[in-house]
């Protein structure tokens, strides 16, 4: 099956993306590693992982396709940060940016009437929904319980929970 050479570029693009989303989230869960933030540093380390397993997901379906997938160089990530909730914030940017590629090349796939690129993109689209709604969610919690260090330890041990929770089956 052939895919076009569009196609092809932008999902080898996005192997780059997660790739460097993996290692933002290492570089902010070594951060609250150091910094007494043990929830902080569990969610991190686990969504440094879930981010490797997307871009694994993108590899195999390029090389399934005869199609050697590129492995990228990335840029080092970013390794001092000012809080929790700096984090979370710069986390959901990302989230979004990433949610933004994946719908470009959606839509690149109707245009090539591209229907297995297309089905295989789905999964991405949901989990997008659920990760921008995980992050927003997080971040609420410093308006609902507040900045002080009770309310950041509080949402420390939330982060914690949120890692060690059940991860999508299908992931
Ligand atoms: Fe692979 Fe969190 O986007």
């Amino acid at each position: 099956m052939k895919i076009s050479k569009n196609m092809q570029k932008a999902l080898n693009n996005q192997i780059t993306l997660e790739a460097s989303a993996s290692n933002s989230y290492m570089a902010m869960a070594s951060w609250c590693e150091v910094t007494g933030y043990e929830g902080g540093a569990s969610f991190f380390y686990a969504q440094s992982d879930e981010e490797r397993t997307h871009m694994l997901k993108f590899i195999h379906y390029l090389n399934n396709l005869g199609i050697s997938a590129v492995i990228p160089a990335t840029k080092s990530p970013a390794s001092n940060f000012k809080s929790l909730e700096s984090i979370l914030k710069t986390a959901l940017k990302n989230e979004q940016t990433v949610t933004t590629a994946i719908h470009k090349m959606v839509e690149i796939s109707q245009k090539d009437k591209d229907h297995s690129t297309y089905a295989f993109l789905e999964w991405f689209v949901n989990e997008q929904v659920q990760e921008e709604t995980k992050f927003e969610t997080l971040i609420q919690k410093f308006e609902l319980i507040g900045r002080d260090k009770i309310a950041i330890n509080e949402i420390d041990k939330t982060l914690a929970a949120t890692a060690a929770a059940p991860a999508d089956a299908t992931a």
